[in-house]
C-alpha cells in the first residue's frame, strides 16, 4: 500500500529478504495501514539510511519495522537514527536465523529494538497495528475483529 503517507516504514538489507518481510506489509494491509517498503542496507549504503529514516519521520512515519539476515545490524542503527519505535525481524539467512537473532534481540541498554521471531515478519505488522490503535479506536475495533474470526477459523478436529 503506498497512496497515504505511510505510517510504518519496512526496512530490509536486500531484495532476498522480501519474501518473508512482504508478510508485515500484508498483515497491515489487513487493517488499512498505509506502509511503504524499502530495501537499504545499512552496511552496503549506510548514507542512505540515514537520509530516508530522518525524512520518513520528517514525513509522519510512526513505526519502524527492519529486517535483516546474517550480521543483521539494520535494524539497530535504524533504532540509533531515531526515537519513534523500531520492531525488528532477524531472518533465516544463515545459521537458521540464530546469528541474526542475537544481533537484533541483544541490544546494548538505552537503544531499544523489540525484537519478534525469526522470519516473524507477520507478527511485526500485526504489533505495529496494535502500537497505533493505542490512539486509534476504530482500529483497536479492527483488530479485535481480526483477532475473534482468527479464533473462529480454528477447528476443533483435524482433517486428512
Ligand atoms: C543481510 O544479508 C540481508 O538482510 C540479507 O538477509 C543477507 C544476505 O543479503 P544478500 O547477499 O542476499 O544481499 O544484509
Amino acid at each position: 500500500m503506498a497512496t497515504k503517507t505511510p505510517l510504518v516504514s519496512i526496512i530490509m538489507g536486500s531484495q532476498s529478504d522480501w519474501p518473508v518481510m512482504k508478510k508485515a506489509a500484508e498483515a497491515m494491509d489487513v487493517f488499512g495501514i498505509p506502509n511503504e517498503a524499502k530495501i537499504i542496507s545499512a552496511h552496503r549504503k549506510n548514507a542512505r539510511l540515514q537520509e530516508y529514516v530522518t525524512g520518513a519521520e520528517a514525513a509522519g512515519t510512526r513505526i519502524f519495522i527492519a529486517g535483516a539476515g546474517m550480521a543483521a545490524h539494520l535494524p539497530g542503527v535504524v533504532a540509533a537514527l531515531t526515537t519513534l519505535p523500531v520492531i525488528g525481524v532477524p531472518l533465516k539467512a544463515s545459521l537458521e536465523g540464530i546469528d541474526a537473532f542475537l544481533a537484533i534481540v541483544q541490544m546494548p541498554p538505552g537503544i531499544p529494538v523489540a525484537t519478534v521471531a525469526i522470519d516473524g515478519a507477520k507478527n511485526a505488522g500485526i504489533l505495529a497495528a496494535e502500537m497505533l490503535s493505542i490512539s486509534d479506536k476504530a482500529l483497536q475495533a479492527k483488530i479485535k475483529t481480526w483477532r475473534k474470526a482468527q479464533a473462529d477459523n480454528l477447528a476443533e478436529i483435524p482433517k486428512d
